[in-house]
Formats: structure tokens, C-alpha cells, sequence
């Protein structure tokens, strides 16, 4: 695009236009002084040019870049010469030429940066408070760049497979997904609040039974609930909902868009068809149902050999109906005293009782427990863990749930000290499937929904809702789309029946009375002709984040919120005016709850 600022940006020249008359806008990035010759490097969007200002070539124009300061806005015009030999620079695209400077004009000048673009390790505090300078910087502008391309590549994947964009409201009503809302007080109406929505579930599939078959949004949703590193108040989901689909149909179209986003984004080639565990493989195998598979070090099952045990602790677990398993940290027999401790802490903090070791160190086997093992047990126990010098092992005797969440979570830890994913460049993408429906809260003593109450059970897990009893083992038609040990996405083919709906909140604790407070457009719209649907809703941000080998999401988001919710640029949330609040109908008791505390 060609125009009074710019001839060409300043990633863009070669050695070919070597001779032409040139002009570039952009920002200062460095200015040099080589006797009286400077020498600046001019940055856009899209990268670096080297201008150089000649007194005795460039005129007038030398003269003013004396002025120039970093982050300057200048335009400058001038002719595109080869580099001398020797001078060239192969780390940048625009390395072999300079602009011989004719002339140059300020735009605008920049005040004495906060922070210099290039300095790393900056206080994110610091990054935040001026993010609109911390975009500027290489890093950054790549981020934004890619996610366009992630979200390009998803209007382009859905749109070729027949799904429409529409916007559904913002200021909408509660809707289930597990968080706290955001409320919105109604000045229109007293004493009325929207709530934001977490997720435009209901809506989705009222657009089905309003006939659009095939839904996307790249929506905003917002949740109320403690922050981090991949959780952010305010986050964008590809939202996705099909009438008259399977499970395989949604699946399908997941990996093709997934395809499309790591081909367009990364020039990465990923596996066309996903591979697919059940829930309950990936927390027997992994003890997580989003695991981290791109190293081994799986849970073994270790019930049958401590069976007639004399260590009290494994024995007594597995007569209660207990499990015994363990992990084999590979090379980590090394682990000192205080990581073993902060080890068992975070297995109590999961739950566990202890976490019982054995370090195999000089031909031995160092451990607390080991003397209550009869040989037999040794053998069986070493042929099953694979052990071999070096190795440190690591057992979790409980219930199964508690064992793999333990065990799971030990493992994330110590693949973690022994830095096991470094400079790993896999892509690990599979589905979790077969989710529980229901999990009961033993505190509150009421079954909650695993996903939201409108997922669908297995139709051959009908008959276990009946019973109080086997409600836990019944199965949902839900799976979540995992990459690299992060939930990428999640959704489950829905219920579309009103009854059906209705006995579901029954069970989850939703007195008829509510039902229809709450949910009476929904269950009034099933019985209109709902057709079967069901739908997925990605994680952008997570999904940006992994593209652009990120740690956090909020590097992939032009403008987050800190762990405190807090926008540190524009000092929001704010103060607001009592006038304000009292046109809302609205009463702080914040200076009420300061006197009581
Ligand atoms: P779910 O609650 O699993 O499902 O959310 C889908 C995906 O959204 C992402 N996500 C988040 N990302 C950043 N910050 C957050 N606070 C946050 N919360 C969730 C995750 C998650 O996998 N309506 C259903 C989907 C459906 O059934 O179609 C839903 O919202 O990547
Ligand atoms: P104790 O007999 O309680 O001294 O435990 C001996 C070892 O077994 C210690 O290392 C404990 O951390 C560990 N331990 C105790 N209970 C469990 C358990 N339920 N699962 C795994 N290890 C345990």
C-alpha cells in the first residue's frame, strides 16, 4: 500500500531495489553516531530498515537526525544502496541495504521511554501499566499477528463446512459453567441485574432449535474466579454448536479447523484424525484427564503385588478396596531431602496420606519401606517398574480417584526438577472421551454436573441415573480436545428433550420452581421441535498461547487483566460515583464491611 507515509515497509527491501527512490514511516528503534554520520534503525510493524544520514549527502535532513530520539514518529525518503561488504547483516531480512537518507520529517516526538523495548526480563507490572509500548515490541507484535491468523484460519475452516458467525448478547442472563458471574446492574430495571455470559451456551443451542443448524462465535466470555497463567476474567472462546451431528462429526471438524490454524499459523503439519482415551484410561495411565503424554513415567498399577503385604499401609488400602501404584522417576534418585519433602506436601495437599519412595542408588534400594518387602514382592515389584539404578520410585496407596490425582499431580512436579520437556517442539494433540456425568460434592452432599447440566448422557448409561447409588459411574457424550497437557477445548453432544432436561436438574439439585425461573425459555424451546445438537467451545487464548510458545495468556492478549483482575494501564476497576450508583438503584456496603472487620 503505497501513499504519502510509505513506499514499502520496513521489512520489505532487497538487494533489487537497490537504485529506487524509497519512502518508510515508522518509529526510531536506535539511533548511532559514527562521526557525525548517524545511522538509525527504522521499525514497523513489520520489521527493521537501517537509514543512513551523510552530511554532505543528505542535506538538510542531516541536520534533523541529530534530533532523533528513540521512538520518534518519523517519515523519511530516500535511496536504496547496497551495503558494503563487511557491513551487511544477515540476522536481519533488510540486511543487505540502507536507505541513503534525502529527507525526513518528524510526526511526532517520543518522551524518555519507562523501559527500553529491547530490555527482557521486564516487570510484568511494568509491561502491563504500558502496554501499548510493550506492544511494539517484536515479540509482542508477533503474538497479535499470529492469533489473526488463528482466527482467520477459523472463520475460513467453519465457514467452508457450513457454519455461520452470529453474535449473541452480552448483557445476558446466569448461565451455569462453574465460575462466579460478572452482574451488570439494569438502571431500566430496579433492582434487576444481567449477568455477562460465561459462555453463550443457552444461546447456542436456542439458535438450533431456531433452525440455524450451524453456529460459530469467536465470543467473549467472562468468569469471576481466581486467575492464572491460563485463566484470565475475560477470555474468548470458538464456539461452535451443529444440529443432526455425532460425536465423530465434531470431532471431525475440530481436528480439520486445528489442522488448518497449525498449517496457516506454524507451517506445522499435525495428525488429521486425533487419537481418542477415555476418561477413565487417562486418569488410570496418567492420573490426569488433560495429561501431559510427551514423557513416560506412567502410574503402574502395583495392587496385585502387595496383596498378602506386611507393609501395613499398602495392605490395609487395598483390603478397604484401596489401590497401590507408583511412578518410576527415571534418573532421579538424586532428589534431595527437602524436594522428597515438598514432594509428600503436595501429595497431602492432593489428598494423600504419605508418599511412599525407594531410591536406587549404588546398587541399592533406599527406602523406609522396603524391609517390610518380602523378596518375592522386590522381584515382581522391579520387574513391573522397570527399575534400574538411578531410578526413584514412587507410591500412592488410596482410593483410585485419590491415587491417580496424587500420583498425576507428583508427576507434573518432577517432570517439572527434571526439566524433562525442555526444548520439546511435539505437538501432542488427542481427545479425552467418556467423561463422568456427575461428581458428587461430598460438602455440600449434592451431585454436580461434570461439564453443565445440558450434556447428554451415554444413552446406554440411562438406567444408572435412576439410582443414587450408580448415578457416579454413569457417562456423559462429552469430550475435551488436549494439547500438551492443556485443555484446549470441551464440549458433548446435548440434551434436546425437555423431560429429559428437567429430570437432569432434578438431579442436580434444581427444585422444580427454579427450573423454570432460570431455565424456562429452555425447556419451553424443547418443546417446540429441538433438534438433536451438540457443540464444542475452544479456549482462543489457550490455543494462541500454545501457537505462539507462550507461557502465559496473557502475552497472547493485546490487553489482559493481572492476577488481580486489575488493567494496570487504565486503573480499572474503578472508583465510581455515588450519583452513578444511585441512578443503579445500587448501595456499596464495602464502607459497612471495613467498619465490621
Ligand atoms: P468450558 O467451560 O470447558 O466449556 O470452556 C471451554 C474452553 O474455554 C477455555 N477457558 C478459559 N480460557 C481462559 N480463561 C478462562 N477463565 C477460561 N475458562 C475456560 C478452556 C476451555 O476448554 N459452553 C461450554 C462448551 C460447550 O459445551 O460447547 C464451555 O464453556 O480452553
Ligand atoms: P508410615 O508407616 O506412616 O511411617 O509410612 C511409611 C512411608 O509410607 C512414609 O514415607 C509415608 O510417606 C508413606 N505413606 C504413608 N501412607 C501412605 C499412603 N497412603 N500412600 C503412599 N505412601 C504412604
Amino acid at each position: 500500500m503505497s501513499n504519502i507515509y510509505r513506499t514499502h515497509h520496513c521489512n520489505e527491501l532487497r538487494k533489487e531495489q537497490v537504485g529506487d527512490t524509497v519512502t518508510l514511516t515508522g518509529w526510531v528503534n536506535s539511533t548511532r553516531d559514527h562521526g557525525g554520520v548517524i545511522f538509525i534503525d527504522l521499525r514497523d510493524r513489520e520489521g527493521l530498515t537501517q537509514a543512513v544520514f551523510r552530511p554532505e549527502e543528505s542535506g538538510d535532513a542531516s541536520a534533523i537526525s541529530h534530533k532523533l530520539r528513540a521512538e520518534d514518529v518519523i517519515t523519511l525518503t530516500g535511496r536504496v544502496d547496497a551495503r558494503l561488504e563487511g557491513t551487511t547483516n544477515d540476522k536481519l531480512a533488510t540486511g543487505d541495504i540502507e536507505i541513503l537518507v534525502e529527507k525526513v520529517d518528524i510526526l511526532n516526538n517520543a518522551a524518555v521511554l519507562p523501559f527500553q523495548l529491547d530490555k527482557d526480563n521486564l516487570h510484568e507490572d511494568t509491561r502491563m501499566k504500558y502496554r501499548y509500548l510493550d506492544l511494539r515490541r517484536p515479540r509482542m507484535a508477533r503474538n497479535m499477528k499470529l492469533r489473526h491468523v488463528v482466527s482467520k484460519a477459523t472463520r475460513d475452516s467453519l465457514d467452508e463446512d457450513g457454519f455461520i458467525e452470529i453474535e449473541t448478547p452480552v448483557l445476558s442472563k446466569s448461565t451455569p459453567e462453574g465460575a462466579r458471574d460478572f452482574l451488570v446492574p439494569s438502571r431500566l430495571n430496579p433492582g434487576k441485574f444481567y449477568a455477562l455470559p460465561q459462555a453463550p451456551q443457552q444461546y447456542k443451542q436456542l439458535l438450533m432449535v431456531g433452525g440455524i443448524e450451524r453456529y460459530y462465535q469467536i465470543a467473549r466470555c467472562f468468569r469471576d474466579e481466581d486467575l492464572r497463567a491460563d485463566r484470565q476474567p475475560e477470555f474468548t472462546q470458538i464456539d461452535i454448536e451443529a444440529s443432526f451431528v455425532t460425536i465423530d462429526d465434531i470431532l471431525g471438524l475440530t481436528e480439520k479447523m486445528l489442522a488448518r490454524i497449525f498449517k496457516n499459523a506454524l507451517d506445522v503439519e499435525i495428525p488429521a484424525q486425533f487419537e481418542r482415551i477415555t476418561h477413565y484410561d487417562a486418569m488410570n495411565t496418567w492420573g490426569s484427564d488433560k495429561p501431559e503424554r510427551r514423557f513416560d513415567m506412567k502410574l503402574t498399577d502395583l495392587s496385585d503385588v502387595f496383596a498378602e503385604s506386611k507393609f501395613k499401609v499398602f495392605k490395609g488400602t487395598l483390603d478397604n478396596g484401596g489401590v497401590v501404584k507408583a511412578i518410576n522417576a527415571k534418573g532421579f534418585a538424586c532428589v534431595t531431602t527437602g524436594q522428597i519433602n515438598r514432594l509428600t506436601e503436595l501429595a497431602q495437599e492432593t489428598g494423600a496420606k504419605g508418599l511412599a519412595f525407594i531410591k536406587v542408588e549404588d546398587g541399592e534400594w533406599k527406602s523406609p519401606i522396603v524391609k517390610f518387602f518380602s523378596e518375592e514382592e522386590k522381584a515382581v515389584l522391579s520387574e513391573k517398574m522397570a527399575i534400574e539404578e538411578g531410578d526413584l520410585i514412587l507410591f500412592g496407596a488410596d482410593t483410585w480417584n485419590t491415587v491417580c490425582e496424587v500420583l498425576g499431580r507428583i508427576r507434573l512436579e518432577v517432570a517439572g526438577i527434571q526439566e524433562l520437556l525442555k526444548d520439546n517442539k511435539d505437538y501432542d494433540f488427542f481427545w479425552v472421551t467418556e467423561f463422568p456425568l456427575l461428581d458428587f460434592d461430598a460438602e455440600e452432599g449434592k451431585w454436580n454436573a461434570v461439564h453443565h447440566p445440558f450434556t447428554r448422557p451415554m444413552a446406554e448409561d440411562m438406567g444408572l441415573l435412576e439410582n443414587e447409588k450408580t448415578r457416579g459411574q454413569a457417562r456423559a457424550q462429552a469430550y475435551d480436545v488436549i494439547l500438551n497437557g492443556t485443555e484446549l477445548g470441551g464440549g458433548s453432544l446435548r440434551i434436546h428433550e425437555s423431560e429429559l432436561q428437567q429430570k437432569m436438574f432434578s438431579i442436580l439439585g434444581i427444585d422444580e420452581e427454579t427450573q423454570l425461573s432460570e431455565f424456562g425459555h429452555l425447556l419451553d424451546a424443547f418443546n417446540f421441535g429441538a433438534p438433536p445438537h451438540g457443540g464444542i467451545a475452544l479456549g482462543m487464548d489457550r490455543l494462541v498461547m500454545l501457537v505462539c510458545g507462550e507461557d502465559s495468556i496473557r502475552d497472547v492478549m493485546a490487553f489482559p487483566k493481572n492476577n488481580k483482575g486489575q488493567d494496570l494501564m487504565s486503573a480499572s476497576p474503578a472508583d465510581v460515583d455515588f450519583k452513578q450508583l444511585r441512578e443503579l438503584y445500587v448501595k456499596s456496603t464495602l464502607k459497612e464491611k471495613k467498619e465490621g472487620e
